[in-house]
């Protein structure tokens, strides 16, 4: 195989990058999933407009996080990184499938990494891929397997929610000391990306303070809390904007948090795993659910 050059990611890269990552799990699930399962599709074309938005924003934020890996001046994978008051979190990472097994993952991950070289903890979401996975393990993350609900709401399961409001972007100080006593780092400029992106929720009382961000159909993206019974509160206010007839998804629960199972499980959602959260120098965070690739 010719020479791989790996650089900085550039703006004019991010469209490209972002069809690469599209391909890269499209052939992840139809390789993994059990053949039970409806067909893999597509990433919708919402969802790639918001992974581009994010992926320019980490540019911005985080230049010396972002490589691509090229091939003959064909990029053939990439790797975005983000340092969040000495977190580390890997965003993305995809290499073609036709070009995987070969190192490229390899190389990307060390150039994302030396980004977080001052960084004692460090956080990403994995796929279930036995190459990302023996990747991480290799480079010193500890697995937690995660589970996730998925199933449509029965709106007269819901609870009726007090001490929740609509947050806004004056809601950012509140949400970063969260986040701090949650996860150890605040999500800071994230959180502009984060309200541009979806719906948000938040609880300020004296009894617990908290927020999620939802999508349109009522899944939950992030959320902290300081204590469980917020953080219920605030998943089944997420779950109240749902559509009876369109399905949503709790993702990315880990044992250290079970309130979620058991809040989707009075909701009637069914249970099953996906992937890991892996980390390096710290526990799982909770009471949380990390976003995908902001965490
Ligand atoms: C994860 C990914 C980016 C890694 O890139 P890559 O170029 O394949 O990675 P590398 O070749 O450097 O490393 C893969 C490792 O898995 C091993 N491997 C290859 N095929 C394997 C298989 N079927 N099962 C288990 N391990 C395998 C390789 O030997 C290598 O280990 P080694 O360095 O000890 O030899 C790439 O496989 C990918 O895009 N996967 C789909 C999307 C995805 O899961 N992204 C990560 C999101 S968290």
């Amino acid at each position: 195989m010719s020479e791989v050059v790996v650089r900085p990611m550039r703006p004019e890269d991010v469209p490209f990058a972002e069809r690469l990552s599209a391909a890269s799990f499209l052939e992840l699930d139809q390789r993994t999933l059990p053949r039970s399962w409806p067909d893999p599709v597509e990433r919708p074309p919402g969802r790639a407009e918001k992974w581009v938005e994010r992926t320019l924003s980490l540019l911005r934020t985080d230049p010396g996080g972002c490589w691509v890996a090229e091939v003959d001046d064909r990029m053939v994978g990439y790797a975005t990184s983000l340092e969040r008051e000495l977190m580390w979190i890997l965003a993305s990472y995809g290499v073609l499938p036709d070009a995987q097994g070969r190192g490229i993952g390899r190389q990307l991950l060390d150039a994302a990494m030396q980004h977080g070289r001052g960084c004692l903890r460090m956080m990403l979401s994995a796929s279930q891929d036995p190459r990302a996975v023996r990747r991480y393990l290799l480079a010193g993350f500890r697995m937690h397997p995660q589970m996730y609900l998925t199933g449509t709401v029965d709106r007269a399961l819901l609870p009726v929610v007090e001490k929740t409001r609509e947050g806004s972007a004056g809601d950012i100080d509140l949400m970063n000391s969260v986040d701090r006593q949650t996860r150890g780092a605040a999500h800071l400029s994230d959180h502009e990306v984060l309200l541009r992106q979806y719906a948000l929720v938040v609880a300020d009382a004296h009894t617990g303070s908290g927020y999620v961000y939802h999508d349109a159909f009522g899944s939950p993206q992030l959320l902290a809390a300081t204590n469980r019974r917020t953080a219920a509160a605030l998943l089944w206010e997420a779950l109240a904007a749902s559509d009876p007839l369109v399905n949503v998804d709790i993702a990315h629960v880990t044992a250290a948090n079970p309130w979620a199972v058991d809040v989707g499980v009075a909701a009637r959602l069914d249970l099953h795993t996906a992937g890991y959260l892996a980390l390096r120098g710290m526990k799982p965070p909770a009471p949380y659910l990390h976003h995908g690739s902001l965490l």
